[in-house]
């Protein structure tokens, strides 16, 4: 393996920004000890959501989670869905509306304090959905039935619990709901690689210091350059930027564009892929004769 170099420069910023990671990483253990797309597969009913979800790479995310509830759509329901024609990045969204970051058993389902509750899901959980658009509304009903509404809905709890398919608490739930939830925050057309701007949406999470710096430095380019293939960006956020900016402006034109792009590592990882990869990976600033990569470690 090759040595991880890093210029004394770089340092303050980005073993602070890497450290923060890996303390992050190691509060989540790694875990394989569900596989969706095999507790699906027993259930012919639901092949064509079992499908998708593997397509999207959903069934990934949800096996590296430890707590998580999957609301699965027959294939009747799924047909429904696919007749809207959305693209796979809006169908992801949409799919996603329907893992909840939680663990909801059928005992729970129907013991909901207050009778209603509004819980995260992976939609809201990706940065994908704003404001409360994300959340699924969960409220028990006359006559035991518990309705199920995306928060964006108007109030409309438009599907309701089936039955339940697999339950292993607390790690998967796995319901099944009459109908998929409708947003239309979820259903939006993505932006297609091309018109996805890169700046705006990091201004948008926090990271504005970040971006303008991107822009200044002319890295905005070679960050654009690379979202078509796939691209992951660790950004400080504006109060870690904010106390090392004294240290940045001594620095010169290059060093400061490899500082940024060392930010940006050329694939697609989802925090739960980083979870569960160890190793070296390459960065926007790697080149040959310099390298800056930098190492994930999962404790
Ligand atoms: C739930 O996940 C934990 C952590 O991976 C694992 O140790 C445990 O065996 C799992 N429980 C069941 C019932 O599979
Ligand atoms: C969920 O939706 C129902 C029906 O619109 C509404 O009465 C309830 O207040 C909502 N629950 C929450 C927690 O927002
Ligand atoms: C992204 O948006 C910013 C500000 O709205 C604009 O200056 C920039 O040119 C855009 N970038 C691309 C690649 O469209
Ligand atoms: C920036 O450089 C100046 C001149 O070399 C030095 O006096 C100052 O301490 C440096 N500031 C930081 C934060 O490194």
């Amino acid at each position: 393996m090759k040595p991880v170099r890093q210029p004394p420069w770089l340092l303050p910023a980005v073993s602070l920004g890497v450290s923060l990671l890996v303390l992050f990483l190691a509060a989540v253990p790694v875990t394989h000890a569900h596989d969706i797309t095999h507790i699906l597969a027993k259930h012919p009913q639901f092949s064509t959501f079992n499908h998708y979800l593997t397509l999207t790479h959903l069934a990934r995310e949800i096996n590296s989670r430890l707590t998580i509830t999957v609301l699965a759509l027959d294939n009747s329901a799924m047909s429904a869905v696919l007749d809207k024609h959305l693209s796979v990045g809006s169908l992801k969204n949409l799919l996603s509306l329907h893992i909840l970051v939680d663990y909801f058993g059928t005992k729970k389902l129907h013991q909901i304090g207050d009778g209603t509750t509004l819980t995260s899901t992976m939609f809201q959980a990706t940065g994908a959905a704003v404001g409360t658009s994300g959340y699924v509304n969960i409220t028990n009903l006359k006559g035991g039935k518990v309705g199920f509404g995306a928060e964006d809905n108007g109030g409309t709890l438009d599907s309701v619990f089936v039955k339940s398919i697999a339950e292993i608490p607390y790690n998967i739930s796995v319901l099944q709901i009459s109908k998929a939830l409708s947003s239309a925050e979820a259903e939006a057309p993505m932006p297609g690689p091309s018109d996805f701007n890169l700046t705006t949406i990091l201004r948008k999470q926090g990271c504005e210091a970040f971006a303008n710096l991107i822009v200044e430095s002319g890295g905005d380019k070679t960050f654009e350059e690379n979202i078509e293939g796939g691209l992951t960006v660790f950004c400080p956020g504006d109060t870690t930027l904010g106390a090392f900016a004294p240290k940045y402006k001594n620095l010169t034109k290059s060093q400061k564009l490899s500082l940024l792009l060392y930010h940006g590592v050329p694939v697609y990882q989802s925090m739960q892929m980083l979870r569960s990869n160890n190793g070296l990976m390459n960065t926007l600033a790697t080149n040959g004769a310099n390298k800056y990569d930098f190492t994930v470690q999962n404790c």
